[in-house]
């Protein structure tokens, strides 16, 4: 169907930054530079840069860094990894496709990996902690930092859907090894799928960009184990690289939706919000996420209205037998996938999409209609 207030909004997106994005596609595609060129060397250093570690290291997508991610760190067969449950599946599949263990731990009024969870969920095959900045909101760094400290785990941060958010004023993908997704739809979206790993650690940044290139070592043609073909497109960077200019700017009108989601939303029974920023969190709201027990209903209301939302995400990862994960009984991750319901939320949403949006889940509030 038509909406007439859109969750996302690719083709005024693209409108608004037509001229620098031909030209930067153009540019590569006259000159033939496809494939490890000057473009993906410039981005990553450029995303290095922001995120506050000394490498980047382009990838196919946000699997690909988190999977690589362990990979390089040496995460295999029989180790066990401990991470959330309300996540994308991707967070959950890098773990299993390295032969490894997922430990599902419970979230906290963050919808984020409860700090207090953790070390009841440890073993002597315990080797990771892999936190997700969910939402744009990043975990409590200070005290699942501690924790993989006192007993030497290694920290992967999922910060797919958090890029430019901070802890402590530092910015997620710096505290662990960062994986990001440039998934068309994130914070910062390529025109197709991508990704890329931020660390400081020298051996982990070679380790990746070999396995990203089959094995090879660019510089001398050395095979140094069997890799995967999984290499940030040269043109997909140079479209990044572009749009990272602009990331600043794209966090501040979503930190201005949001505020403006909670004004008109506040006060209603029912509704409940996502708190603007932690104690020691800046969010950059990748998504604005609202919980109701009604959220079915409330969802079909909105659509008839013309309102597209998403749910982020119904069914807890356990739920999905196929996935072959126990379930870890988790009662917060359960009552939440009943319950959220993500509203629209891009650098191109308007003050008119969240008045229509906020004025059509009042109107359900105030008088609810039966939606068969
Ligand atoms: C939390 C989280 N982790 C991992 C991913 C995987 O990223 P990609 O879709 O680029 O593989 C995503 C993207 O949807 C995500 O939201």
């Amino acid at each position: 169907m038509a909406y007439s207030v859109r969750f996302v909004n690719p083709q005024e997106h693209y409108r608004r930054l037509k001229p620098e994005i031909d030209a930067a596609i153009i540019g590569c595609l006259t000159r033939g530079d496809l494939v490890y060129r000057g473009e993906l060397r410039a981005f990553e250093s450029h995303l290095a840069e922001f995120v506050g570690t000394r490498y980047a290291v382009g990838v196919k997508s946000g699997y690909h860094a988190l999977h690589f991610a362990l990979l390089a760190a040496g995460i295999g067969l029989g180790d066990e990894v401990i991470t959330v449950a309300h996540t994308f599946v991707a967070s959950v599949s890098a773990i299993v496709h390295c032969g490894a263990t997922p430990v599902l731990v419970d979230i906290g009024a963050d919808y984020n990996m409860d700090p207090a969870k953790v070390e009841a969920a440890m073993t002597p095959r315990t080797r990771a902690i892999m936190v997700v900045h969910l939402n744009g909101r990043m975990c409590d760094m200070a005290a699942i930092g501690a924790i993989a400290g006192r007993h030497g785990l290694l920290l992967v941060e999922d910060a797919a859907q958090a890029l430019g958010a901070t802890f402590d004023g530092r910015r997620a993908g710096s505290f662990g090894i960062g994986c990001f997704s440039f998934y068309p739809f994130k914070i910062l979206g390529g025109f197709g799928d991508g990704g890329a790993v931020t660390t400081s650690d020298a051996r982990i940044a070679q380790a990746i960009s070999r396995i990203r290139f089959n094995g090879e070592d660019r510089e001398t043609g050395e095979y140094h184990f069997h890799g995967y073909s999984a290499l940030l497109d040269n043109v997909q960077a140079a479209v990044l690289d572009v749009k990272l200019a602009h990331v600043p700017a794209w966090i501040a009108h979503r930190r201005a939706i949001a505020q403006l989601y909670h004004e008109r939303l506040t006060d209603i029974p029912g509704l409940r919000l996502p708190p603007i920023d932690g104690p020691r969190q800046t969010d950059v709201f990748q998504n604005y996420v609202v919980r109701t027990t009604e959220r079915d209903q409330l969802r079909e209301h909105l659509k008839t209205l013309g309102v597209e939302t998403l749910v982020h995400w119904a069914r807890p990862m356990w739920a999905h037998p196929a996935l072959g994960l126990a379930d870890p009984g988790l009662s917060d991750t359960a009552r939440l996938c009943r319950e959220v319901i993500s509203l629209p939320m891009s650098a191109e949403t308007t003050e008119a999409d969240v008045a229509a949006t906020a004025d059509a889940i009042r109107a359900w509030f105030l008088s609810p209609v039966s939606v068969a």
